[in-house]
């Protein structure tokens, strides 16, 4: 298919909001807390199958304004390839719908058929945007070699101490929106108490927590911290009323330290993983 012309989900959804929501690893709390999260105008949600609350976030959407959100979850069961649109049927039965479906992790020698997989799903109309998470540039140039649909966001680990550079730049250039996880980078201390985001926090009068996520605003990421204290969640969303000049933002670039706080994609298929993979292979094969 002409590139040019390849269709990219991101289009189904009017625009994409500044900034979400993470649900991990949240569960019963997410009634309480994502009530909280939507009066603070927040309409991304992203969870996932292996979050075990796909659940609790259906339960707590199922009497607000469910058309103005964006609902997020993604397929992390390389070991259930076989029954990828069982794996979604399942998901959109908890949550009651799926605007957004992610594919996990770049899972060795199955990503490229889960991705066509994806494709289904979207050209079904069963989802407004597809995309993936923890890609790095040599599998988003092999996705973008031969993929009918474009991923409209690679979601991964960023924030100031791991900054991925050379992925969000790629996907800048490729219109492919980076959602930032770990954004608040679980509060290391490395970050917090760096002195760059006190004199910040205390120029703007505003939390460590809302410069960090104005960071990722002023780059064009969105960012999906999590928490389900009501305190925190209205913090964060404070990043959305106020903004960092140039040179703060690169004050923060500063901050860069390499410091992976999450898993490495690269070895990220456990052994597991892989062993629950090739139990479900045989299951599967001997029909039980
Ligand atoms: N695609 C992927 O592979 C992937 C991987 C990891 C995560 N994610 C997504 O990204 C989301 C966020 O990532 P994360 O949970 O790893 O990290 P995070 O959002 O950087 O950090 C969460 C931690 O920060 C604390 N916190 C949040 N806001 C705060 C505030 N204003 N003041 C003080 N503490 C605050 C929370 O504590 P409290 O609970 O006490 O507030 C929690 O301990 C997840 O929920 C998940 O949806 C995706």
């Amino acid at each position: 298919m002409d590139k040019e012309n390849r269709d990219c989900g991101e289009k189904r959804i009017s625009a994409l909001p500044q900034i979400g929501f993470g649900t991990y690893p949240h569960k019963e709390a997410l009634l309480e807390a994502i009530p909280v999260v939507i009066s603070c105008g927040c309409t991304l949600l992203d969870t996932s199958d292996n979050y075990d609350n796909e659940e609790w976030v259906g339960k707590a959407i199922a009497s607000a304004k469910r058309d103005e959100l964006i609902i997020c979850s993604k397929f992390s069961q390389p070991y259930r390839a076989l029954e990828f649109n069982k794996c979604f049927e399942e998901s959109l039965a908890k949550l009651g719908k799926i605007d957004m479906y992610l594919l996990h992790w770049p899972y060795p020698h199955l990503w490229k058929k889960l991705w066509v997989m994806m494709e289904e799903l979207y050209l079904a109309g069963k989802v407004s945007a597809i995309g993936v998470c923890n890609f790095d540039v040599t599998n988003l140039k092999e996705l973008l070699s031969f993929c009918r649909v474009k991923p409209c966001v690679n979601q991964l680990e960023c924030h100031p101490l791991f900054q991925q550079k050379e992925i969000t730049d790629y996907c800048r250039e490729n219109d492919i929106c980076v959602m930032s996880y770990s954004p608040l980078a679980r509060m290391n201390d490395a970050l917090m108490e760096s002195d760059v985001i006190k004199e910040l926090s205390g120029k703007y009068g505003v939390s460590a927590s809302q410069i960090v996520l104005r960071w990722d605003i002023e780059h064009g990421f969105i960012p999906i911290p999590a928490s389900a204290k009501e305190k925190h969640i209205v913090d964060n969303m404070g990043c959305l009323n106020f903004s960092l000049a140039e040179d703060e933002v690169a004050k923060i670039d500063g901050l860069e330290e390499g410091l992976r706080i999450r898993f490495d994609p690269k070895t990220r298929f456990t052994s597991r993983e892989k062993r629950k993979f090739l139990i479900r292979r045989i299951r599967l094969a001997i029909g039980i």
